[in-house]
């Protein structure tokens, strides 16, 4: 059966905060602005997190005010406690995205506090929010976590009971450090929409390991409609050693487009704004579509090669 896929970009979130050199704001707002015309279902723009702890997205505030906003994309952002929710709502954005890990060294690292308190903090911000904009919750190493290994489905389960008692309907499941593997996704997506079958689940893949795109087949096959990707498979996570970009946005859509599914979005354009990432970042990245281009990008035959099909007169 064929579905509609969406597609949620974070490439100027989980991509951009794990770069060295700042990226000057209006390269973010040019780049957030070329992906608003591609068909997104979503823009995670920016986060709303502690300056020190990320100094990219220290301009998140500008960068909301200065795009675009297009008729029919959700601009969300990323928050981890009150004064980063206190700070978004400012700027009006669709939804705060709201992150917490699902393993205690890892929170201890991102968020420099347990899974307590990152709960309860949370917890502030969903009232703090009161109904005003959508919440969506960001389960971290949810799949395993590149200090403690693998992660009990029943800590995923847990959290996403607690915050739904808190009226919380979206959820992304994010696969941190690539350490899924497709069965586990399957399970996982079995899990989690027989449980909840109300609510709302992203899957969020890294690519570390190289079966992000196997993640996501074995997860749309399980019922999963809603997926994140990053531009040019840019990203990681500064706070998990060894951690690579996320599935990259490009690759994964077009796969998804090429086995039949409605993903709606411009691949040409999506291309453009991969080759303009790549000046903005001045390296090669490791998505492989804008390398090679659709397969309808065809190569000349040399003359050599003619010659020889014109002798065997084929
Ligand atoms: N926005 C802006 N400033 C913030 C902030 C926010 N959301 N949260 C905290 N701060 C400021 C505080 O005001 C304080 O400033 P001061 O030193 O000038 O007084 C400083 O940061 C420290 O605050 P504290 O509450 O002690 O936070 P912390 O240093 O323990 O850091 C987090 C906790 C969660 C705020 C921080 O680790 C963070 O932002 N992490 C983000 C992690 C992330 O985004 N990871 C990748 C995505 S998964
Ligand atoms: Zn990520």
């Amino acid at each position: 059966m064929k579905n509609k896929i969406h597609f949620n970009e974070v490439v100027t979130r989980d991509g951009f905060q794990n770069e060295a050199m700042f990226i000057p704001t209006d390269q973010k707002i040019t780049l957030i602005n070329q992906l608003s015309q591609c068909g997104f279902a979503k823009i995670e723009v920016t986060s709303f997190t502690s300056p020190k702890a990320i100094p990219m997205l220290a301009d998140a505030t500008e960068v909301m005010q200065g795009i675009e906003r297009v008729a029919g994309v959700e601009y969300t952002v990323l928050i981890p406690n009150l004064k980063g929710a206190e700070r978004a709502m400012q700027v009006r954005p669709d939804e705060l995205n709201l992150v917490m890990s699902t393993s205690q060294s890892h929170n201890f690292s991102n968020m420099r506090m347990s899974m307590e308190s990152s709960f309860g903090s949370l917890t502030e911000v969903i009232r703090f929010v009161d109904h005003q904009i959508a919440v969506n919750v960001s389960l971290s190493t949810a799949f395993g976590c590149p200090m403690e290994g693998y992660v009990d489905p029943r800590v995923v389960i847990d959290l996403i009971t607690r915050f739904s008692d808190l009226g919380v309907n979206r959820f992304t499941i994010c696969d941190t450090t690539g350490m899924a593997n497709p069965e586990q996704v399957a399970q996982m997506a079995e899990l989690v929409t027989n449980l909840f079958p109300q609510k709302s689940f992203i899957f969020h893949f890294h690519n570390t390991r190289g079966m992000g795109l196997a993640n996501l087949l074995s997860a749309i096959d399980h019922g999963i409609t809603q997926f994140d990707g990053s531009l040019g498979g840019l990203g990681g996570c500064p706070y998990a050693p060894g951690a690579t970009g996320n599935i990259c946005s490009e690759d994964a859509i077009y796969m998804t487009q090429l086995i039949g599914h409605d993903t709606n979005i411009d691949i040409s354009r999506l291309l453009d704004a991969a080759k303009k990432l790549e000046t903005i970042i001045g390296r090669p990245l490791p998505g492989q579509m804008v390398k090679a281009g659709t397969i309808d990008r065809l190569h000349p035959v040399s003359e050599q090669v003619q010659d020889l099909m014109n002798q065997s007169q084929l």
